[in-house]
């Protein structure tokens, strides 16, 4: 082999390994966690999500943000229509919802729309857009474990 043969493939394999470990580490996936979200991000359908009655929206007006689904208590005792469960981010863009207790509606953070305890659209937000209903979750208690079914 010739001088300048050698020389030329030693240049082309030394460009073909560049080249592999470029495409490998093009494609390797990040290692790092999704950011935390308050309250978790949401559930499969058909899952359970739980709220412990012993500790978590004892008071009347209380909310709590569990897996997605906006738990509030909406009257005294421990049965299922002392609670509501929504979803907690707005179905407009997905701006989180809150419980104002003083108004007795849920408001988006975003754009204010507002809705009932059970979902329904009380203001459209203030962008000019649309929103719809929020989704609402069934609920059961056994003994002091409140658990909407996503
Ligand atoms: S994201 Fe909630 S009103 Fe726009």
């Amino acid at each position: 082999m010739e001088r300048n043969e050698f020389i030329k493939s030693l240049g082309l394999g030394v460009a073909l390994v560049c080249t592999g470990s470029c495409f490998s580490g093009c494609g390797k996936k990040s290692d790092s966690p999704e950011p935390n979200k308050p309250g978790g991000g949401p559930v499969p359908p058909g899952t359970g999500v739980n709220v412990d009655l012993n500790t978590q929206i004892l008071a009347v007006g209380a909310s709590i943000v569990v897996s997605g689904i906006l738990f509030i208590r909406i009257a005294s005792g421990n049965t299922t229509s002392s609670f509501a469960a929504t979803q907690a981010t707005c179905p407009h863009q997905g701006g989180s919802l809150a419980f104002i207790e003083a108004n007795n509606y849920i408001q988006c953070s975003l754009h204010s729309s507002r809705y009932t305890t059970a979902g329904a659209i009380l203001a459209q937000p203030n962008d000019g857009g649309t929103t719809s209903a929020l989704k609402t979750y069934p609920l059961t208690i056994s003994g002091n474990t409140l658990t909407a079914t996503a």
